[in-house]
């Protein structure tokens, strides 16, 4: 599930090449207004059952909230919090109907802190993970695991895609490779972990941000995000 459809197809031939499996892809824009429900509709279309929802799909942009482009911010908005929303929505629906399914929101260590320079992203993972931890407890004994899977800065195409390359920080901050995360976020999925933060360093800030004074938070993010 994403935009670019070549990628998804070659993804798709590799996957069942190598797993001897027959895998299927959507391609579809989920910043788009209904795009869950298309989705949703898709997939039923397609007689498919699913078991488990990723919700990996989000972006975030570098630079100041006031100058931001308004349609590109209300997309990321619906990116990564209102598709993200009805996705578990629908799908969740149907998991607590049959009594089993796994959700997995990717939402970030961004969600422990605001965010100066990448504010609509900081607080719309903040959402991903509140909303994560509200319906792994919701749904608790319905056979419904909800989990959220928080990875630090990742080698991936997001922070040339955020625009980040101005950024200070970049020049000293360790990429974790995403098959990493990919698999711990895997194994926290399986064993319906609430929450995962990856790397210990990652788990030392999201600790950490709980016990300074939180008027101190905003603006130490904010010089280090230069
Ligand atoms: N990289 C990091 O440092 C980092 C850290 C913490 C959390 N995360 C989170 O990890 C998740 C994956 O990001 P990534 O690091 O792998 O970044 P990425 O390389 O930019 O990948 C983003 C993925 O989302 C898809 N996508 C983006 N916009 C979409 C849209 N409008 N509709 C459908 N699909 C869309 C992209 O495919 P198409 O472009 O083909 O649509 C791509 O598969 C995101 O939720 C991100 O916020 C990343």
């Amino acid at each position: 599930m994403a935009r670019r459809q070549t990628q998804l197809e070659q993804l798709s031939e590799q996957l069942n090449n190598e797993f001897n499996i027959s895998s299927q892809y959507i391609a579809l824009d989920l910043s788009r207004k209904n795009s869950a429900r298309a989705l949703y509709e898709e997939v039923k279309f397609r007689n498919l059952e699913i078991d488990c929802l990723v919700n990996n799909a989000g972006r975030g942009h570098y630079g100041a909230f006031i100058n931001q482009d308004r349609e590109v911010s209300e997309e990321t908005i619906h990116l990564n919090i209102t598709t993200l929303t009805s996705l578990c929505q629908l799908f969740g629906k149907d998991f607590a109907d049959r009594g089993n399914g796994r959700i997995l929101n990717i939402a970030s260590v961004a969600g422990f802190i605001p965010g100066p320079s990448m504010a609509i992203y900081n607080a719309s993972k903040a959402y991903v993970l509140s909303l994560s931890r509200a319906l792994h407890a919701e749904l608790s004994g319905s056979g419904v695991t909800v989990t959220a899977s928080c990875p630090g800065p990742t080698k991936s195409e997001f922070f040339d895609r955020a625009g980040a390359d101005e950024l200070k920080a970049m020049e000293y901050i360790k990429l974790m490779p995403a098959e990493q995360v990919a698999k711990e976020a895997y194994k926290a999925l399986i064993k319906g972990h609430p929450v995962v933060i990856h790397g210990i360093l990652n788990k030392m800030m999201a600790e950490t941000t709980r016990w300074i004074p939180r008027s101190w938070v905003a603006p130490m993010v904010k010089s280090l995000m230069r």
